[in-house]
């Protein structure tokens, strides 16, 4: 049975432990999508990871809603990006790029236009802009072309991750964003191929899995869902026999590890699980599986002893202790994150949380 300090590998990637660094959105970069020194500093400090997932990052204009997220389809992000990997690697860590198109969740103001989904539909609540929250707009349904244009969106920001030095990518099929709004029934109400029967909402996501190895290699391309939350307007009436069709075809297509927002608590948002899916996952599936959500050092080992995981990632532990692989081997508390500065902009809960070395020097 592995421990969480034991090294694995994600198909390309070599991790040296079990414990990832979920992705963050941090909103630092700026209104063009361009990552920073700042950022830089941010992910190398956190290098200890076995893995870094970065923060949602658009494959496009039309993909991107979130203000000062960044992104990977011009040369400019790019440029931008290599600071961070460029960082990452030489303090010894290792980063996937998460690839995001965020589907009806783009405000107009941000996206340019009119949003684009599986389905006309209208997400609930409201759309973080730069002035203020808005209520969202209603979605277009894709065509075939829109469809078409999008895969192709997704394999050349792959590519553009490969070119600013990232190790991978992971695809966000997680939050109720594109993918998942084609995955689930309560946001896919199309009539054609895309639509309908489970074998027909896994069309999208294997197009879009399908383009990105071709373009990278698969051996460098990993996927999150959140399977088991209602999240941003999107859940499933029947998820166990959704997931378990997507695990066989994660199988087919030789994806080598997937990341699983499995909450076993409500969310911060007060979505309230439903039956974990992992179990249903896991004979079906022989890639590396990660799990997330509300775990810190004792409940982790405590998953990883049960054996049937082979990782764990931690989103909000990252944010205030950076050296959270540290501090999980020596059993040391962990800080508690200031959600103010989530995504404030700026230097302040972001680079200034100190590392146990650091604590104790001050003490
Ligand atoms: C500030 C913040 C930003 C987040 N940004 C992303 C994101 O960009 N992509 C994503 O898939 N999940 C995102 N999440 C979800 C986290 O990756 C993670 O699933 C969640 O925080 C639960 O894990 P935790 O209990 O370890 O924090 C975000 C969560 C927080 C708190």
């Amino acid at each position: 049975m592995a421990n969480i300090f034991d090294p694995v590998t994600f198909g390309s990637i070599n991790l040296p432990n079990r414990i990832l660094m979920a992705p963050l959105t941090r909103a630092r970069s700026d209104r063009n999508g361009v990552p920073n020194a700042l950022m830089a500093e941010y992910y190398a400090q956190r290098a200890q990871a076995g893995l870094i997932i970065s923060e949602a990052t658009g494959i496009s204009r039309e993909g991107l809603g979130w203000p000062n997220a960044p992104g990977l389809w011009n040369r400019a992000q790019v440029e931008g990006w290599k600071l961070v990997t460029d960082a990452v690697h030489r303090a010894g860590g290792r980063i996937a790029a998460q690839l995001w198109h965020m589907g009806r969740l783009v405000h107009p103001d941000l996206g340019g236009g009119q949003p684009i989904s599986s389905s006309a539909t209208t997400a609930p609540d409201f759309a973080y802009t730069y002035e203020g929250k808005k209520p969202y707009t209603e979605a277009r349904a894709a065509t075939r072309e829109d469809i078409k244009r999008i895969v192709g969106d997704y394999a050349q920001a792959a590519r553009n991750a490969i070119t600013a030095g990232f190790d991978g990518v992971q695809l966000h099929g997680a939050n109720g964003y594109l993918i998942d709004q084609f995955l689930r029934d309560g946001a896919n109400f199309r009539a054609d191929e895309y639509g309908g029967s489970i074998e027909n909402r896994l069309r999208f996501v294997t197009e879009v899995l399908s383009a990105v190895g071709d373009a990278i290699g698969m051996e460098k391309v990993g996927i999150r869902f959140s399977p088991n939350i209602y999240s941003q307007g999107v859940e499933d009436s029947d998820p166990i026999p959704l997931f378990a069709a997507l695990a066989q075809r994660l199988e087919e297509l030789n994806v080598p590890w997937i990341e699983l927002r499995e909450a076993h608590r409500p969310t911060s948002a007060g979505a309230v699980p439903t039956a974990p899916v992992s179990p249903a996952i896991r004979p079906f599936y022989s890639g590396a599986i990660a799990v997330n959500s509300d775990y810190d050092g004792p409940s982790a080992r405590a998953r990883m002893a049960e054996g049937i995981v082979d990782a764990i990632s931690f989103g909000r532990p990252f944010i205030a202790n950076p050296d959270l692989v540290e501090r999980v081997r020596a059993g040391a508390p962990l800080n508690p994150g200031d959600e103010a500065t989530y995504y404030s902009g700026g230097a302040a809960g972001y680079i200034d949380y100190p590392t146990l070395s650091e604590e104790r020097a001050a003490a």
